[in-house]
C-alpha cells in the first residue's frame, strides 16, 4: 500500500468545477481502489492518495500536469501499511476543518515546508494530521462526504 502528499495552487475554481474534480476523482479512484482525501484551502489543494503504487503514481503524473491547479508540489511518499482513508473513494475537507488544522495546513503550503529531504517520508506530524482529518469526516458523517 502506498500514499503520496502534494499541496498545489488551485487556478480560480467556481463550486460547480471543484464539484467536478470530485465526481471525477470518486468515479476513477472507485474502479482503481484509489482511497485519499482533498483539502481546498484558502486557493489551495492538499492531496492525500492511497492505493496501489504504479497506480498512486501514474494517478498523480496526470493530476500533476491539470491545468486546474499548478505549483504542485509533491510533500511525502511512501509505502503504509493500512489506509487511512479506507471507506472515502475522495474525502473532501473545505471550510469546515477546525481551527486547530489551519495551522498545520499553513505549514503544509509555506514555502519553508519544502525540505527536500524531509520531503520523502510519510511522517508522525502528518500522519497525525490526516488522522485528524479522517475523525472529523466521520462526525460530519458520509452524507455529504464521501
Ligand atoms: C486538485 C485535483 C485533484 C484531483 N484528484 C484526482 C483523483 O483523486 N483521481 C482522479 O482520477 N483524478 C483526479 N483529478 C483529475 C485529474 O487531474 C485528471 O483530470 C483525471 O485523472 C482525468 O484524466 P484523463 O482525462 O487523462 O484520464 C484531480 C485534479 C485536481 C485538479
Amino acid at each position: 500500500m502506498y500514499n503520496l502528499v502534494y499541496k498545489s495552487v488551485a487556478n480560480s475554481l467556481t463550486s460547480a468545477q471543484v464539484d467536478e474534480i470530485l465526481t471525477e476523482s470518486r468515479n476513477f479512484n472507485g474502479k482503481h481502489d484509489i482511497t485519499g482525501c482533498l483539502i481546498y484551502h484558502d486557493g489551495f489543494f492538499v492531496q492525500y492518495l492511497e492505493g496501489d503504487a504504479e497506480i498512486v503514481m501514474a494517478l498523480f503524473e496526470k493530476i500533476r500536469v491539470d491545468t486546474r491547479h499548478y505549483e504542485v508540489i509533491l510533500l511525502s511518499q511512501g509505502n503504509i501499511y493500512s489506509r487511512e482513508f479506507d471507506t472515502w473513494s475522495m474525502a473532501y475537507l473545505s471550510d469546515k476543518l477546525p481551527n486547530e488544522a489551519f495551522q498545520y495546513i499553513k505549514l503544509m503550503v509555506s514555502p519553508e515546508f519544502e525540505i527536500p529531504d524531509m520531503s520523502v517520508i510519510p511522517n508522525p506530524t502528518s500522519k497525525r494530521f490526516w488522522l485528524a482529518a479522517k475523525n472529523l469526516l466521520n462526525k460530519i458523517g458520509h452524507d455529504n462526504f464521501n
